[in-house]
């Protein structure tokens, strides 16, 4: 059978049972089992698709359809610039927060905060922040914290994969409690759904780790907390906290930190949907 007639195979079975990004998951599925890049699958760059190569797609596929999420069948996912472990522990990556890594990795280059600057990853997951960051700017102080322990242990494994363990230091508890050196640069994708929402997210969501998405009532308890956290663990009063949230919670999140910080100016950055996604608090600078 050649790569094509496979792809398309793969496309068909996923298009019937309504999978939307059919066409993307059939590649993925077969980059994944032949391990290669999309270049070279389109380019037929590799040894002969074997019998065992096919089984395990179908097996791959089989899992699909019971409506797990690929990330969690396959139990590798891309995140920016790399290929982390994934279990249903996780929040699998989304495109949106690379605006956090792209955002964080500006600001530890700038050298507002010198040559290494304390920088914490707030409900890390399966780490994706954290890393991606400090292979980009390896002079950091990085400190990642989630208070789920099977979300820290995917993390510590995705540290170890990337030989960074030593170099992160991860840390259990609940958002920056357990932060004991002051941080320049706080970077945390919290969880910001409303609870009543979740029951009506998409099917695929309700299969990823609750603890991640909901964000209590109105969404905005972990920012309330984060707000109020703020005060007591900023160095000199002084850094940046680089919030991913809806675009309605923004006025909200805005008003919680003014009331607690003197002088503090606020940014926004949008998605590539061109949605309010990131809110940038610069506190005492
Ligand atoms: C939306 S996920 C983000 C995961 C990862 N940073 C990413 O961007 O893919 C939120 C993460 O925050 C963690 N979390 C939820 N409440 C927390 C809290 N109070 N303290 C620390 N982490 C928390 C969850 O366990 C989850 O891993």
């Amino acid at each position: 059978v050649s790569i094509r007639d496979s792809l398309s195979f793969a496309q068909k079975i996923l298009s019937s049972a309504n999978i939307s990004e059919a066409v993307i998951e059939a590649e993925l599925i077969w980059m994944h089992v032949l391990n290669v890049s999309r270049h070279d699958l389109y380019l037929d760059n590799f040894p002969n698709v074997t019998d065992l190569n096919v089984k395990r797609v179908h097996e791959i596929l089989s899992e699909r359809l019971t409506g797990k999420p690929l990330a969690y069948v396959l139990g590798l996912w891309k995140a920016y610039d790399v290929d982390l472990i994934i279990s249903p522990d996780v929040l699998i990556p989304r495109p949106e927060s690379e605006i956090l890594i792209e955002r964080g990795i500006e600001i530890c280059r700038s050298g507002v905060f010198g040559k290494s600057p304390v920088v914490v990853d707030v409900g890390t997951g399966c780490g994706s922040i954290a890393i991606n960051l400090i292979r980009n700017v390896p002079n950091i102080q990085l400190f990642a914290t989630d208070n789920s322990k099977r979300a820290l242990e995917i993390a510590q494994q995705n540290f170890k994969r990337f030989g960074l363990y030593e170099r992160i230091t991860s840390l259990y508890g609940d958002l920056l409690e357990p932060i004991f050196i002051l941080p320049d640069l706080v970077i945390a994708n919290l969880p910001y759904i409303p609870s009543r929402n979740i029951d009506w997210l998409q099917e695929e969501v309700r299969w990823e780790p609750r603890k991640a998405l909901d964000g209590g009532n109105d969404g905005l308890a972990y920012f309330r907390k984060i707000a109020v956290q703020s005060k007591s663990k900023l160095n000199n009063c002084r850094g940046v906290f680089l919030l991913e949230m809806d675009p309605p919670q923004i006025e909200d999140v805005v008003s919680m930190f003014r009331a607690e910080h003197p002088k503090v100016k606020f940014d926004v950055i949008r998605d590539l949907r061109g949605l309010d996604r990131v809110l940038e608090i610069r506190i005492g600078m």
